[in-house]
């Protein structure tokens, strides 16, 4: 769905800590690093939460330039240990408490993994380049989110690079604080850090908690579409694959100390959203036991805090590395039902006790 055409540049071999590599967009990043750069190596480092699923890099599991580790990103003696052993100079930091709906409900776990976590890497890599000297190649490329920047009104201008910080759950404060971080570490450390913010990400691989696969694997039970308060809010959706895109590219030619923004240009209302999942289920799926798909839509008590607006300004790597999105949504949501129509018992195993259990508990008390 995306090209790295545009990535023309003579390309050093890297060697990569995949934090967070078995998650949703972990594991799209490493699909599309060892596809490309077959010569680079792959490690990826995953605790294998609820979210993390290894079988999503089954492609690659066996193969010499790849490698997975179960381990969590807090356990500094492990972390030493693969940057030493493994000799990383780039670290994609993919690992993190994703769900806003969870932090809400658990905050404890967002400020272990998400700053605890980030923390812990900051200071194991630093030490590692410190140990190396320093060299010019290293990277410590953190994927964060534009929820950082807090919830625009309809007529706000999209979030830039300088918008204020004004996190308002949970997860996105853990972020925000995760990113100050990482801000700190080249500011006072000169350590070769990057920071991505970027917007709503869909496609392969997401965990059915999200509104997007929620949505397409409810349909196809037949169970009720749970639209949050009055399906007034906006997203700007981000096909995965051209967020990979834009973190290559990052990486490769990104300026430590810099904060990229990456947004998909595809501003949505989710009520619009979920009635075009609904219209595509409707002349894809043959066997719906509910038809059309809109009528299990429900209007649900909405998500407390529950932030009205996101959009993204990504004029900044645009113009300084040449990024856009290549995915309209159109495109994107009618490859992301086909794949979930096609790979119902990758969703299918992740319906555990414990899922529904939490299911219960934000949709069902
Ligand atoms: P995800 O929840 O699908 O995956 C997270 C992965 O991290 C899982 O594989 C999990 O096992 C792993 N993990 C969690 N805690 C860990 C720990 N302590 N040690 C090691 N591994 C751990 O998340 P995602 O949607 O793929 O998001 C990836 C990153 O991108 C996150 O940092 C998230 O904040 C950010 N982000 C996501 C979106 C989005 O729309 N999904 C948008 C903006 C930013
Ligand atoms: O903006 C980037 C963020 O996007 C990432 O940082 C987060 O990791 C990622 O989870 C996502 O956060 P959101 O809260 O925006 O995504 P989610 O898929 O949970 O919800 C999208 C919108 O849909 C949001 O306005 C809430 C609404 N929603 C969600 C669910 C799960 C519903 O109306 N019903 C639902 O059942």
């Amino acid at each position: 769905m995306s090209s790295v055409d545009q990535l023309n540049f003579s390309v050093p071999r890297r060697t990569l800590l995949v934090t967070g590599g078995a998650g949703f967009i972990g594991a799209n990043f490493v699909h599309h690093w060892c596809t490309n750069y077959p010569e680079d190596r792959v490690i990826v480092l995953d605790a294998l939460t609820y979210a993390g699923n290894r079988s999503n890099l089954a492609h690659w599991e066996g193969k010499e330039n790849f490698q997975f580790i179960q381990g969590d990103i807090c356990d500094r003696s492990l972390v030493d240990q693969i940057l030493q052993t493994e000799a990383i100079d780039t670290i994609a930091h993919f690992a993190a408490e994703s769900h806003v709906d969870r932090s809400i409900l658990g905050p404890a776990a967002f400020v272990q993994t998400n700053v605890i976590g980030t923390f812990t890497l900051l200071e194991a890599f630093l030490q590692h380049w410190r140990a190396k000297e320093q060299p010019e190649h290293f990277r410590f490329l953190h994927v964060s989110t534009d929820e950082v920047y807090g919830s625009l009104n309809t007529d706000d201008q999209p979030f830039t690079e300088s918008t204020p910080y004004a996190p308002n759950s949970p997860y996105s404060a853990s972020k925000a604080g995760s990113d100050h971080l990482v801000r700190a570490y080249y500011h006072t450390y000169k350590l070769p850090t990057i920071i991505t913010n970027c917007s709503n990400n869909y496609g392969p691989y997401q965990f059915p908690e999200k509104l997007i696969p929620l949505m397409c694997i409810n349909c196809l039970l037949g169970k009720q579409l749970p639209v949050y308060g009055d399906g007034q809010n906006i997203r700007d959706w981000l096909y995965v694959g051209d967020h990979c895109t834009a973190l290559d590219l990052v990486i490769h030619q990104g300026l430590p100390g810099e904060t990229y923004n990456i947004g998909g240009n595809n501003e949505v209302k989710n009520i619009d959203l979920v009635q075009m999942l609904c219209q595509l289920m409707d002349e894809l799926a043959v066997d719906l036991p509910i038809r059309p798909s809109q009528e299990l839509i429900t209007f649900v008590q909405d998500r407390p805090g529950h932030d009205r607006r996101y959009a993204i300004d990504a004029s900044k790597i645009a113009t300084q590395l040449g990024w856009t999105p290549a995915v309209t949504v159109t495109e994107g949501l009618r490859h992301t039902v086909k794949w979930y129509l096609m790979h119902r018992s990758w969703w299918k195993s992740l319906l555990s006790k414990q899922y529904q259990e939490y299911y219960n508990k934000v949709y069902l008390s």
